[in-house]
């Protein structure tokens, strides 16, 4: 039998389309097995001041649509330091809180990874991020949605390029992560993507335009916003230098990549986790995140998921794939 009774649950770092079904599921699941559930707000911020409120299974009435997230989310400093911790885990103590699901991305799961290892505190994660880029699950909470909205747009941004025979150079997010700029790419038909797994450099990318098709009336090259060229507008330049003749816009897509419905995949992935994370926590799991590998459940301790996803082998395939789908 857990000892478990009351269960805390928050948000924390960038949001992700998906979070809310997320909280929903923990909720739920919670009631269902006779807990109490304390939601925390704005992540590690909240849990060292305090702000935390009870929830019950009208607080997550009618949120499973809802972007963004109803708990609010911070990125903490303080959490980041051992007295942070400590004042976090008092207050814990204080609310007879006795576990922890935690749901976001790399920067959540390392603050866990200590907070569970100092305080000997079960915690449970949940992969809520838009940039795909954790070990230990296919697919992140906020991805489908995130890709969906970039592609969206650049079809959008397709209309117009091919009506003007320019060329875009659009940048997507993903500061330490191709995985958004690759998989949007191909589903746009891009020309290049540049991302900061694999050095093609404006070189590469110069070299792959002149021996492109001249006869294409537009051409969209995808940049993820954390590529060592230093985002779209840097690109744009070297490009207007080297093509004088191309009539070229850059567009960079920005934090409408983060709001907006999540998409049917992320509610229900989201929708998984969170009861899988409340099962887990009941059976003894700890220190871990909850994932899903080929339809299967997976926990995956903090400091594995948080190992950077090396993007660098899909890359080469996927570039691959982009340089022969672009002919
Ligand atoms: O981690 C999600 C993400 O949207 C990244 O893709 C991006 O680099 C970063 O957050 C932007 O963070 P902020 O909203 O704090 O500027």
């Amino acid at each position: 039998m857990s000892k478990i009774k009351n269960i805390g649950v928050l948000t924390s770092g960038g949001d992700a389309p998906g979070m809310n079904a997320a909280i929903r599921a923990v909720v739920r699941a919670s009631i269902y097995y006779d807990l109490q559930v304390t939601g925390i707000l704005r992540g590690y911020e909240g849990l060292i001041s305090g702000d935390f409120i009870e929830m019950d299974r009208k607080s997550v009435a009618n949120i499973i649509q809802r972007g963004g997230t109803i708990l609010k989310t911070a990125r903490s400093d303080e959490f980041r330091t051992k007295e942070g911790r400590q004042k976090a885990y008092e207050q814990l103590k204080a609310r007879n809180v006795d576990a922890l699901i935690v749901i976001g991305g790399d920067g959540t799961f390392t603050g866990a990874n200590l907070f569970t290892q100092e305080f000997d505190f079960p915690v449970v994660g949940l992969p809520g991020t838009i940039d795909n880029d954790l070990e230990g699950t296919d697919f992140t909470i906020g991805y489908d949605t995130a890709i969906n909205t970039v592609i969206n747009a650049v079809d959008k941004i397709r209309d117009t390029a091919e009506s003007h025979d320019r060329l875009f150079i659009v940048e997507v997010m993903g500061r330490d992560s191709g995985l958004i700029a690759l998989r949007s790419g191909i589903g746009v038909g891009a020309e290049a993507i540049m991302i900061p797994e694999a050095n093609m450099g404006v070189d590469g990318l110069v070299t792959r335009l002149e021996n492109g098709r001249k006869d294409k009336a537009s051409k969209i090259i995808i940049v993820a916003e954390g590529d060592e060229v230093g985002g779209a507008f840097n690109v744009g330049e070297v490009l207007k230098e080297k093509f004088p003749a191309y009539d070229i816009r850059v567009s960079v897509l920005g934090h409408i990549q983060r709001g907006g419905k999540p998409s049917c995949m992320d509610r229900v992935l989201a929708s998984r986790l969170g009861v899988a994370a409340v099962e887990g926590l009941l059976n003894g799991q700890s220190g871990e995140m909850v994932g899903l590998k080929n339809q299967e459940f997976v926990f995956t301790p903090f400091d594995h998921a948080i190992k950077h996803i090396d993007a660098k082998e899909i890359s080469s395939v996927w570039l691959r794939l982009v340089e022969i789908l672009s002919l």
